[in-house]
């Protein structure tokens, strides 16, 4: 299994659902390819954002390794899922799917059979409940998954 995840910057949410559940996928047994990487291009190589990566650490995962990058057309065939963080985001992905695109896209939220809420809500502006609010998020996320398609 293969999964990208897929914001905005690729600072904020995408990092921690990735490192969340590859924490979890590796808890399983299960060798995953779990990556992250940003719709946006403000951001590039740049590290997680501070505040991600203080409500990560709390909870056990670290996002220290992580370098932002942005979504390329190569992902369209080397992931089996592009998990979007949010709508727009998933609107931004399927507006540059190439023709000879393999992989899968949905919202990240969906596609754990959570119907609410659809998006993962975007951080960035906010304060540090909404960074918390991420994890929480990407906990339930990844729980899901890892209960379904580790069978
Ligand atoms: P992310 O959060 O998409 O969860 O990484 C954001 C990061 C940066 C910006 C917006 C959202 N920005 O506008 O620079």
């Amino acid at each position: 299994m293969k999964i990208l995840f897929v914001c905005l910057g690729n600072i904020c949410r995408s990092p921690v659902l990735e490192a969340v559940l590859r924490a979890h996928a590796e808890k399983a047994g299960l060798d995953w390819e779990i990556a992250s990487c940003g719709t946006g291009d403000w951001h590039l190589g740049h590290g997680a954002d501070p505040r991600s990566r203080a409500s990560a650490q709390r909870r056990g995962y670290s996002l220290a390794a992580h370098r932002a990058r942005q979504l390329c057309a190569a992902d369209f065939r080397r992931y089996d899922w592009l998990l979007a963080a949010d709508r727009s985001n998933l609107a931004e992905i399927v507006r540059r799917r190439p023709a000879d695109a393999t992989a899968r896209v949905a919202l990240a939220l969906a596609h754990a059979g959570l119907p609410q809420p659809l998006d993962v809500p975007d951080p960035y502006y906010g304060n540090a409940e909404g960074f918390e609010a991420v994890v929480d998020l990407a906990e339930a996320i990844a729980r899901a998954i890892v209960a379904r398609d580790a069978e």
